[in-house]
C-alpha cells in the first residue's frame, strides 16, 4: 500500500501591494514561508474592485529566474523588451525565462466583474541565471485537460497521467491546475525527493484529517501520495512540484541571484540601461 504524506503546515498568505498599487495575497515568499525551493514566490490576485489593480505593473525588470502568469478570470495586457506584446485571456499562461534580463509591463483588465489569477516565480540555478531571456505565451486551448471522476486537471508544465503540458522551462518543475467538484477526491503521486505545495484557491478540502479553506498553501512531510477531498463547496488547487536547488539566494525586488555582488551588478545594469540589451 502506498503511504500518504502528512501535512507539514498550512499558510493563509499575506495581503500585500505590489506594482503600482495592485492588491494581492502573497501565498509563498512571505516571512512565514520564504520559499518552497525552487518556488520563490506565489502571488494570488482575486478581486472584483478595479481600483485594486487598475494601474497594474508598469515597466519593471527581472533577472535570474522565471515568472509564470496564470490568468483564470479577467485578462492581462503585457509588453516586454524582447519584442513580445499581447493579451493573456482567461485560462492562458505566460511562462517567461527572465535569464540575464528582461523589462516588461503587466496590466490586468477585468472581464465580467472579476479578476483572478496567479504569478509564480521559479528560481534558476547559477548556471542558468544569465541565459538569454525567453518568452512563451500558452493559450488555454493548448493546455491539455485530464478528466477526473468529479473534476479535471489542466497540465501546464510537466507530466500527469501520461499527459505532458506545453510550458517549456529550464527547470523540471510540474505545475497543475486542478478543479474538483463537491465531494470529489484527488490523489497524486509526487516524484520522489521533490518539494511541493498545494495552493487551495477556491472552496475547501479535507486533507490528512483537517479541513482547509481557500486561500491556503499546504506543505507536506514524508514520502508517498497526497490525497485531498473537496468539501461541498468544491475546490480549486494549484499544484507545484520541483527539485530543490539548494543554492544561496540573494534577493532584491525583481532580481534573484546567488550573491550580493551579482545583485549590485543587476541594479547597475538596470540603471545604466544594459540589463535587457
Ligand atoms: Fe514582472
Amino acid at each position: 500500500m502506498t503511504s500518504l504524506r502528512t501535512i507539514s503546515n498550512v499558510y493563509a498568505g499575506m495581503p500585500t501591494t505590489d506594482g503600482a498599487g495592485v492588491k494581492l495575497t502573497r501565498m509563498v515568499g512571505t516571512p512565514e514561508l520564504d520559499q518552497v525551493d525552487p518556488f520563490l514566490m506565489l502571488d494570488r490576485m482575486d478581486t472584483d474592485d478595479p481600483d485594486a489593480y487598475i494601474a497594474g505593473f508598469p515597466d519593471h525588470p527581472h533577472r535570474g529566474f522565471e515568472t509564470v502568469s496564470i490568468m483564470l478570470e479577467g485578462q492581462m495586457r503585457h509588453w516586454d523588451s524582447v519584442g513580445n506584446e499581447g493579451v493573456l485571456k482567461p485560462g492562458d499562461v505566460q511562462w517567461m525565462t527572465a535569464g540575464r534580463g528582461i523589462i516588461h509591463s503587466e496590466i490586468p483588465e477585468m472581464l465580467e466583474g472579476r479578476l483572478r489569477g496567479f504569478q509564480l516565480w521559479v528560481n534558476l540555478p547559477a548556471e542558468y541565471k544569465m541565459v538569454a531571456p525567453k518568452y512563451q505565451d500558452i493559450p488555454a486551448a493548448q493546455i491539455p485537460v485530464v478528466e477526473l471522476d468529479g473534476g479535471s486537471v489542466r497540465v501546464i508544465r510537466g507530466t500527469y497521467e501520461d499527459v505532458t503540458g506545453p510550458a517549456e522551462s529550464l527547470m523540471p518543475v510540474r505545475v497543475l491546475d486542478a478543479n474538483l467538484d463537491a465531494g470529489a477526491g484527488w490523489s497524486i503521486s509526487p516524484e520522489e525527493g521533490r518539494n511541493l505545495f498545494f495552493c487551495i484557491h477556491e472552496g475547501s478540502v479535507t486533507c490528512d484529517g483537517q479541513e482547509i479553506s481557500a486561500p491556503s498553501i499546504i506543505t507536506f512531510d514524508g514520502d508517498g501520495d497526497v490525497e485531498v477531498k473537496a468539501t461541498d463547496d468544491g475546490a480549486s488547487i494549484l499544484f507545484c512540484e520541483g527539485t530543490a536547488l539548494n543554492e544561496p539566494i540573494a534577493r532584491y525586488g525583481p532580481f534573484v541571484m546567488n550573491t550580493h555582488s551579482e545583485i549590485r551588478q543587476a541594479v547597475d545594469d538596470f540603471n545604466n540601461g544594459t540589463l535587457a540589451t
